[in-house]
């Protein structure tokens, strides 16, 4: 069941939210273009929270050692971690964001 997070507007471009659904961790990052993603904050290398790292294009870099996310499909595209992140679905209503926790899967 998708959860209400907020107000889409209020989730600052190229900057990562870290929230918190159904016990997941869940970093939420607007891109440049207005998209609204979520993916699992939690890094698969350590357990650093992804949300304090950087958004950089349609990624979201750990900050301990460097290894990006894409924010599609949670993929690292950069080593260290070479596990993927959980991604999760948005949905906008009223603008309000909503976000499914059940993982989204991506095709490899
Ligand atoms: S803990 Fe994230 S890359 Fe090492």
């Amino acid at each position: 069941m998708p959860v209400k997070i907020g107000p889409a507007d209020e989730i600052t471009v190229e900057q990562a939210v870290r929230v918190v659904v159904e016990g997941i961790p869940i970093a939420v990052v607007k891109d440049s273009a207005g998209v609204i993603h979520a993916i699992g904050d939690t890094c698969t290398h350590g357990d650093i929270s992804l949300s304090e790292g950087f958004v950089e294009d349609d990624t979201l870099e750990c900050w301990a050692h460097g290894s990006k996310f894409e924010l599609t499909t949670g993929k690292p595209l950069s080593l260290p971690a070479y596990e993927p992140v959980p991604v999760f679905d948005v949905t906008i209503v009223d603008g309000d964001v909503y976000i499914d926790p059940t993982p989204r899967t991506v095709d490899a």
